[in-house]
């Protein structure tokens, strides 16, 4: 029998650094998908890959004195094993540095180019001779370089554009009559809205000022700028040919049925790549999903902060199975999930332990202590079991209708609460004092069997999103997994069967203590501040300066910059505030007049320390307790990952009372 074809991708990670959970997420959730596809009945063909062309690699290989090839090969090596690692089962890892990528871009460019869709013109912005680099006015920071600081200084550099505004109308008409081509449809209001109805910018397709990239084989000063080569990875892996000579595979696959992204580059997806592809007469992907991101509690991940997570510490610490578990049962459809060491732990011992773990560790251990292991179908049914029995098919309709709109969390909300029904059909039918009475035998073989039947249904929902599991379950069970077709019917359990005698607990209970201990521990061994973990080819050799990155705070006006007063303050004495560990409190003379502020440096300075320090103020912050002692201002502080605090100070000799300005 011919089986539907399913193609789908992911986007492809970048080779800069190493991918934390964040990206990992998106691979797991593809992988959920696709193995649920199969599970239906569906051909597919599930691509990822790695995105290896651009500036940044350049500049990292240089500061690594390494080649950038050298690098991206090392990071797609890592890529490729972190994937590996979460047990997902893609068919295709692609590499935008694989020669028939880079052939077929330099085709599609010249078709482009030749056909008057892509044209040649100049690329403004603002400069930053250090870092060989164009930024955008919004990207500076305070009208600096965003990367070094540095100064900027208006420039042009030749470039091709490619001309989007052509498309624009029939690109419209496409999402206007493909309600589900972006989805959620949160994602499709906010690129018409935003992007398209305004009128689309002409989109820069090449640079001079860097040379890691594809070159323009008619115009070699140039490369091929990273979306143009990043995109078309959709349809090189699976083997398109800009002169026709397609694959068998990409006449079977293209158009995608499903391409997975995150929220932040829909906007590439949805407006960008189907352009370049009606320009190429291809026709388009019949989806674009755009899902939310995986944060740190207190926000973006960040190397800096030390807060980054990488999947494969995480499966060290818990259980590849665990991480699936969670990011895909935590993130919600539309909005952000948030990630931490903490909340892992709840949920392994809440869901994976308590709930899933007991249920199966109690149902073989009664069926082995009250009948060797066997279990039968003795017939003698009840009208609970009939609860039951709809329950567990149900749950099966609703898995399937959930995925069906790429709900995934709530697919696998929905298998647990099978197995939460399963474990109140334990309570109600108490197999215990069943187990009591000769006459009562007959009725617990059935209870075990209707539990037995329900786990071998629910582990088959369940291998999807945790392969292993349900696995490691269906082996104990002496089950075979079930296709989605097979899960219409309750009772195919074969009665006889004899389940393991040697049960294996899935899921042990956590402390978060011991896990915080052995998560420091890990770091202290591989001698990682926060986790980070760099190229392992270069790790030794490069000793680059820590840097910080934060998440961008909402952009404010000049006025609201000229509400606030800094000047120049003179610390004339200081004391530690009794009571308190944190907190020292200084008398600051400012002007003509003196302050009284209370700082949380006592880490980093002695009180002594501090007198006679010129300091920056914020003067006229509204006065407030801490540890119940009035501050009226604040001093400034840089604070390092570590969270150590350097007091702010002019460079040059100035009076107190100066203004920062
Ligand atoms: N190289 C581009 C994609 C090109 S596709 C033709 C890119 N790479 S990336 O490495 O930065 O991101 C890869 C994927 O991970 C993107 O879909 C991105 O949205 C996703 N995520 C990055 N951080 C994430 C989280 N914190 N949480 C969930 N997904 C995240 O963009």
């Amino acid at each position: 029998m011919e089986h539907e074809k399913y193609y789908m991708t992911t986007a492809i990670a970048y080779t800069s650094g190493k991918p934390h959970i964040g990206n990992t997420y998106e691979i797991i959730l593809a992988d959920a998908i696709a193995r649920f596809k199969r599970k239906e009945g569906y051909d597919v063909f599930f691509q990822t890959g790695t995105d290896e062309h651009g500036q940044k690699i350049e500049n990292k290989a240089i500061a690594l004195g390494i080649t950038p090839k050298e690098l991206v090969d090392d990071m797609a090596a890592q890529v490729k094993a972190i994937w590996d690692g979460m047990n997902t089962s893609y068919d295709k890892f692609v590499r935008t540095t694989d020669e028939y990528h880079e052939k077929q871009v330099q085709k599609i460019f010249k078709k482009l180019y030749e056909q008057g869709d892509i044209y040649k013109g100049a690329y403004e912005g603002m400069y930053c001779t250090a870092c060989e680099s164009f930024f955008t006015q919004a990207q500076l920071t305070e009208g600096q370089c965003p990367d070094c600081d540095g100064e900027v200084n208006a420039a042009k550099e030749e470039a091709y554009f490619f001309r989007m505004s052509k498309y624009a109308d029939r690109l419209i008409e496409h999402i206007n009559t493909h309600p589900k081509f972006i989805q959620p449809i949160s994602r499709k209001n906010e690129m018409m809205n935003n992007f398209l109805l305004p009128g689309l910018q002409d989109l820069c397709v090449s640079r001079t000022s860097f040379k890691w990239g594809i070159p323009v084989d008619f115009d070699p000063e140039h490369v091929i700028y990273v979306w143009l080569d990043a995109l078309t990875n959709y349809i090189t892996g699976i083997g398109y040919d800009c002169d026709g000579n397609h694959s068998t595979l990409y006449k079977k696959d293209w158009p995608a049925d499903l391409h997975l992204v995150g929220k932040d580059i829909i906007r590439f997806h949805t407006l960008y790549w189907p352009i370049f592809l009606m320009a190429l007469d291809i026709p388009l992907p019949r989806q674009i999903f755009g899902h939310p991101w995986l944060l740190q509690g207190s926000g973006k991940m960040s190397k800096s902060k030390g807060n980054v997570l990488y999947a494969d510490d995480l499966a060290e610490l818990f259980s590849v199975d665990s991480i699936r578990y969670f990011v895909l049962h935590e993130m919600p459809f539309d909005n952000d999930g948030v990630i931490s060491l903490e909340l892992i732990v709840e949920r392994i011992n809440s869901d994976l332990a308590n709930t899933l773990g007991n249920l199966v560790n109690r149902t073989i251990s009664m069926s082995n202590k009250y009948f060797d292991g066997v279990v039968n179908n003795s017939g003698m049914a009840e009208a609970i079991d009939e609860e039951l029995r709809k329950a567990v098919l149900e749950a099966v309709a609703r898995v399937s209708a959930k995925m069906e709109n790429f709900r995934v969390a709530d697919a696998i909300t929905e298998i647990f609460a099978l197995f939460k029904r399963c474990n109140k059909y334990i309570d109600e039918t108490t197999p215990w004092i069943l187990a009591k009475k000769e006459r009562t035998l007959g009725r617990l073989e059935t209870v075990l069997y209707n539990l037995v039947e329900s786990i071998c249904i629910g582990a088959s929902l369940l291998s999807s999103f945790m392969p292993e599991t349900s696995d490691k379950i269906l082996k104990q069970l002496n089950a075979k997994e079930r296709d989605i077709a097979k899960l219409a019917e309750f009772g195919m359990y074969t009665s006889g069967t004899k389940v393991t005698d040697t049960p294996e607990i899935l899921f042990a209970r956590l402390d978060i203590k011991e896990v915080l201990e052995k998560d420091k521990a890990r770091k202290e061994a591989a001698g990682i501040k926060g986790g980070e973990c760099e190229s392992s080819t270069i790790k030794e050799t490069v000793k680059e300066e820590p840097v910080i990155d934060m998440e961008a705070k909402e952009e404010i006006t000049y006025d609201d910059f000229m509400k606030m007063q800094f000047q120049v303050g003179e610390i004339i004495s200081c004391e530690e505030v009794k009571k308190s560990k944190k907190l020292l409190v200084s008398q600051v003379k400012i002007g003509s007049q003196t302050k009284q502020i209370v700082s949380g440096i006592k880490a980093n300075y002695a009180a002594e320390e501090m007198v006679g320090k010129k300091v920056m103020v914020l003067v006229n912050l509204r006065p407030a307790k801490l540890a119940g002692v009035v501050s009226e201002g604040m001093l400034l502080c840089a604070e390092n990952a570590d969270g150590n605090m350097g007091l702010m100070v002019p460079e040059k000799a100035m009076p107190s009372g100066a203004e920062i300005c």
